[in-house]
């Protein structure tokens, strides 16, 4: 096999109170990348979208976590890719994740399936610092896992699955951009004890609740006392439409990843789609340009196209 094409997902990091360890997988949008072995040295990168991403690919996304995993294999020079973005750069429902995760689980296609799925998060967290200066793997794991991942460890990696209810997830996406190295060097470097008790007592809550299948003790965990209050000020009527989506019956919800997204999640598709009505509602009152997506979990991660 010498080509292979992947559909590669959006993903939400953080699950509020899991900033840089918890993420899920989305089933739409997802991004389109065509992978070829090729005969030259290097990433040579050719894209099929109006997002003008880098064709240097030691300064894209994707190109970087290829070089990586290129300075591990003797067998072969290069890659050629063909990149069809359709996860808006920015948006926080981590578009440089589908990138670096799609073309990593592509290579490794192409390799015969080589590599383990914890190597390949390694591989494409090279190309995550590229997007943030950041080597955080909590939108790289439910890309490539599928369902909903737990980073306990960056260093040495340590990723485990984590068994949850149905449920589903409405995503309301202000046209704007927040680059998550800004959202990052606005929060503060320390953080009082009693925030921080608070915090992890939620993690653990909203761990436990997924596990249980616990619809109740979920809603009760999606608390987020150390990043929401710094990076709601980045999202306009952050507040008024989270309060609308959970006043539709959402189990809880906040900002996805970096944002400027902002996500809901609901028990079933029916109360999904009211949070989406009603969230709607409070940005058609903005003027603001605003997408919105109703998705599933998507248990299975990057998939052949
Ligand atoms: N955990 C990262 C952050 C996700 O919140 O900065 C970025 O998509």
């Amino acid at each position: 096999m010498n080509s292979i094409k992947v559909k590669s997902p959006a993903t939400v990091a953080n699950l509020v109170c899991g900033f840089d360890i918890l993420g899920l997988c989305l089933d739409s949008p997802l991004d389109e990348f065509t992978l070829s072995i090729t005969d030259t040295v290097g990433v040579t990168i050719e894209n099929i979208d109006n997002y003008n991403l880098p064709t240097d690919a030691s300064k894209n996304v994707s190109g970087a976590a290829l070089l990586k995993m290129l300075e591990n294999e003797n067998d072969i020079k290069g890659f050629h890719l063909i990149s069809n973005k359709i996860i808006k750069p920015g948006s926080g429902i981590g578009s440089s994740a589908a990138s670096a995760a799609g073309v990593i689980v592509a290579a490794n296609h192409l390799l015969g399936n080589k590599y383990s799925k914890l190597q390949l998060v390694d591989f494409a967290m090279y190309g995550e610092e590229v997007a943030s200066g950041a080597k955080h793997a909590d939108n790289i794991a439910p890309a490539i896992y599928g369902g909903i991942t737990l980073i306990r460890s960056n260093s040495p990696l340590d990723i485990i699955s984590i068994d949850h209810p149905e449920l589903f997830v409405t995503i309301l996406h202000p046209q704007i951009e927040v680059k998550t190295a800004d959202a990052r060097n606005i929060l503060p470097k320390e953080i009082p004890l009693k925030n921080a008790v608070t915090q992890w007592a939620n993690v653990a809550g909203l761990v436990t609740g997924f596990m249980q299948h616990d619809y109740n003790l979920i809603s009760r965990s999606l608390e987020d006392v150390v990043v929401e209050p710094y990076r709601s000020r980045l999202i306009p009527h952050f507040y008024e439409v989270k309060n609308a989506g959970k006043n539709a019956g959402a189990l809880g919800g906040g900002i996805s990843g970096s944002g400027p997204s902002i996500f809901m999640l609901s028990s079933t598709a029916e109360i999904a789609t009211s949070v989406e009505l009603e969230m709607k509602d409070v940005y058609l009152r903005t003027g603001i340009e605003f997408h919105t997506h109703v998705s599933k979990i998507n248990k299975e991660g990057v998939k052949l196209a």
